[in-house]
């Protein structure tokens, strides 16, 4: 008789992963890394399904990877609903349980969608910042940019998750030459006290952010932006670089921006 080894993922729509590390930054937000299939190939800004089995049915919800895509593990940031289907339980999960993982990577936050130019501007709030974790350590970004900024706006100082992450890449043992120097963290908080405060549009209409890197009003000619916050966030910055004359990009075809709702469960 001979005994066949169970198929490694029970649902072929899925991938069965470990969690391997939880991270709780405040009371609303955590982030949790698992193993990664190495079947699982993405893109640096794309997201997928991510989530439990629970009653024995899947419960997912879409999740940007804030991995690079060379990393061997993957992770997710993300908020806690309380009473949200899925948040209420994977903030409870620990290290050794399982999450799913859906197959097909997808998004719009793709560099091949922006044309080229000389600023790459990573604009986000909240859980938004997940898809520009991974792009700040996608070495294709520095190679087709002269500079990669990162703009995160939140309401407290403690949720500016992955500051240290960061600021450290500079010294990162692999990516510190390729980012010394081209990456800036510009990060702003708006219901506390801390040397950049306010919203992104008015950070940008007043033109802080370019003046504090030395840089002409950001334009079209020469400034691209990848856009991922909450549809207020989203649509107040689509109007002011729509203003100033920024065209959205697709996968059909590159702009000078693109956006990304951030997958808030409601
Ligand atoms: P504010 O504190 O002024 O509302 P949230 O935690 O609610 O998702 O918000 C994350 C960050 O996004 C907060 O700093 C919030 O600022 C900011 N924000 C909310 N709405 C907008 C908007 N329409 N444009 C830019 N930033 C926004």
């Amino acid at each position: 008789m001979s005994v066949t080894a169970p198929a490694k993922s029970a649902n072929p729509a899925f991938f069965e992963e470990t969690v391997t590390e939880v991270r709780h930054w405040t009371d609303r937000l955590f982030s949790f890394r698992c193993t990664r299939d190495p079947a699982f190939r993405f893109s640096a800004g794309q997201f997928a399904m991510i989530g439990l089995r629970v009653e024995g049915k899947p419960l997912l919800r879409a999740y940007s990877m804030g991995s690079p895509p060379w990393d061997e593990g993957l992770e997710f940031l993300s908020i806690k609903v309380p009473d949200g289907p899925l948040t209420s339980r994977l903030q409870h999960i620990q290290a050794g349980e399982t999450v799913l993982i859906g197959r097909k990577p997808v998004g719009t936050l793709l560099l091949d969608n922006l044309r080229p130019g000389k600023t790459l501007w990573l604009v986000c709030t909240g859980t938004g910042l997940a898809p520009f974790l991974s792009l700040v350590r996608e070495p294709e970004a520095y190679d087709r940019f002269e500079r990669v900024v990162v703009q995160h706006t939140v309401r407290e100082v403690a949720e500016l998750a992955f500051r240290d992450m960061i600021e450290g890449l500079p010294e990162h043992e692999v990516l510190g030459e390729l980012v010394a120097g081209k990456l800036h963290y510009l990060p702003s908080v708006t219901r506390e006290a801390f040397p950049r405060q306010g919203r992104a549009p008015d950070l940008f209409g007043s033109g802080r952010l370019t003046e504090e890197l030395g840089l002409p009003p950001i334009s079209p000619e020469h400034d691209r932006v990848m856009l991922c916050g909450s549809e207020a966030f989203n649509a107040d910055m689509k109007a002011f670089l729509e203003g100033r004359g920024f065209r959205e990009g697709s996968n059909h075809e590159p702009g000078a921006y693109v956006l990304e709702k951030a997958f808030v469960e409601k």
